[in-house]
C-alpha cells in the first residue's frame, strides 16, 4: 500500500525554539519512515512581517540544517526552500481570488500577530493562510504533522480545497491536521498561560542552540506555583508544562504515573535541574550535528536544490491543473 504523504513547514523568522521541536519536527523525525515526506522552510510566509535580508538568508538555512540535525533523514525526505518553487506564489494568488475575507477575518493568528496595528500590517500576513493552503495543497498531502497553533489554518486549506473541487474541478487532496494530544502546546517558561513562542520575550523558550548554562537558567528561572508535590495537574500550568516537557524527552513508553512516582517525595528544585539535564542531554547531539553539517556551508545548498528538484514535478501538475480547471492560459 503507498504511504501517506506528509507535509509540513516552519518559518525562518526566528530561531528555532523547544515549542517547534515538540509540536512540529519530533514528531516529523518519529514518522518519517511512516510517510513520503514533504517539509518545506517557508520563507515566502517570513517576509509577511519585515525581515533583515542577509539574516532571513542565513536562517534558510539554518533551519534546513536543524531538521536535519534533529534527525530528518536527506536521503528519504524532500527538503526544500519555499521561494524556490515558484508554483506556491502562483497557486496563493489563485486562492486569494477564491477565498472570502470573511474566512480570512476569522483567523485568530492574524488578529493576535497585529493587535490594534491591524492597518500598517501587511497585505501579506493577511493572506498568509491562502499562502499556507498554496504549499499544503500543490502536493497533494494527506496530512499536515503540526502544532495546535496551527489547526485553524489547515482547517481554512479543508475549506479553500472543498470550495475550489466544487466550484471549478475535483484537483485538490483534502488534507487532515496530524496533530498530536502531547506536545501540541508548549507554554511558555515566563508565563505558563501563554504558549511558547519566538515573538515573545527571551525568557519564554529555549533555543535549540542554546548553550547548556543558558537552558539550566531560563528553566531555573520558569514561573510554577507555591504548591509542593510533583504530579500532572492542569489547575497548575506552569508545573504541568514542565512535566509534559520532561515525558515527551523521556525514554518512549514513560508514563505519566512514572513520571509522577520519580518525583514523589522531591520538590520543583528536584525537577527544574532534572528536566534542564533532560534538555541539555537531547540538545546536544542536535547542535553537534548542526555544527558538523555547517563545516561544508555546499551540503546544505544542495540538499536543498535536491528537495526542489524532486518536488518541482508535482506542484507543476497541480497548478497546470488549477489553472486548466479555472480556464486560465
Ligand atoms: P511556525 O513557524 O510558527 O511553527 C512551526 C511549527 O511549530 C509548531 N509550534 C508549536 N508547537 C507546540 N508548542 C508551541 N509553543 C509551538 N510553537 C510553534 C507550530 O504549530 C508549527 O507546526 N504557518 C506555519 C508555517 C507554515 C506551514 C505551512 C505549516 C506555512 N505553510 C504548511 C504546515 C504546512 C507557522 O507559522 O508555523
Amino acid at each position: 500500500m503507498a504511504k501517506l504523504r506528509a507535509f509540513s513547514g516552519i518559518q525562518p523568522s526566528g530561531d528555532l525554539h523547544l515549542g517547534n521541536y515538540l509540536g512540529a519536527i519530533r514528531n516529523w523525525v518519529l514518522e518519517q519512515h511512516d510517510r513520503e515526506n514533504i517539509f518545506c522552510v517557508v520563507d515566502l510566509h517570513a517576509i509577511t512581517l519585515p525581515q533583515d535580508p542577509k539574516l532571513l538568508h542565513k536562517r534558510i538555512r539554518d533551519l534546513a540544517k536543524i531538521y536535519i540535525a534533529c534527525g530528518i533523514d536527506p536521503e528519504s525526505v524532500a527538503i526544500f526552500v519555499q521561494s524556490h518553487i515558484k508554483e506556491h506564489a502562483e497557486l496563493a494568488w489563485l486562492f486569494n481570488c477564491l477565498t472570502p475575507i470573511g474566512w480570512l477575518n476569522r483567523m485568530t493568528q492574524f488578529k493576535e500577530k497585529t493587535g490594534d496595528r491591524r492597518d500598517q500590517s501587511s497585505a501579506g500576513l493577511f493572506v498568509y493562510p491562502a499562502l499556507m493552503a498554496a504549499d499544503i495543497l500543490l502536493y497533494q498531502a494527506d496530512g499536515v504533522p503540526v502544532g495546535e497553533d496551527q489547526k485553524q489554518h489547515v482547517e481554512l486549506t479543508r475549506d479553500i480545497a472543498e470550495k475550489f473541487n466544487r466550484e471549478y474541478a475535483p484537483v485538490f487532496k483534502v488534507p487532515q491536521p496530524w496533530i498530536k494530544e502531547d506536545g501540541a502546546r508548549v507554554m511558555a517558561l515566563d508565563d505558563p498561560t501563554k504558549k511558547m513562542s519566538k515573538s515573545g520575550g527571551p525568557n519564554n523558550l529555549i533555543y535549540m542552540l542554546d548553550d547548556p548554562d543558558v537552558i539550566v537558567k531560563r528553566i531555573k528561572r520558569a514561573v510554577t506555583d507555591t504548591g509542593t508535590t510533583v504530579v500532572f495537574d492542569s489547575q497548575r500550568p506552569g508545573l504541568f508544562n514542565l512535566l509534559e516537557i520532561y515525558l515527551l524527552l523521556s525514554k518512549p513508553g514513560t508514563t505519566k504515573e512514572a513520571v509522577e512516582e520519580h518525583f514523589a517525595g522531591k520538590g520543583y528544585g528536584a525537577l527544574k535541574s532534572e528536566l534542564a539535564e533532560l534538555v541539555v542531554e537531547t540538545l546536544k547531539p542536535v547542535q553537534q550535528k548542526y555544527h558538523e553539517i555547517s563545516e561544508d556551508p555546499n551540503y546544505i545548498e544542495e540538499i536543498l536544490k535536491r528537495g526542489a528538484d524532486r518536488v518541482r514535478p508535482i506542484a507543476a501538475r497541480t497548478l497546470d491543473d488549477a489553472k486548466a480547471a479555472m480556464g486560465l492560459g
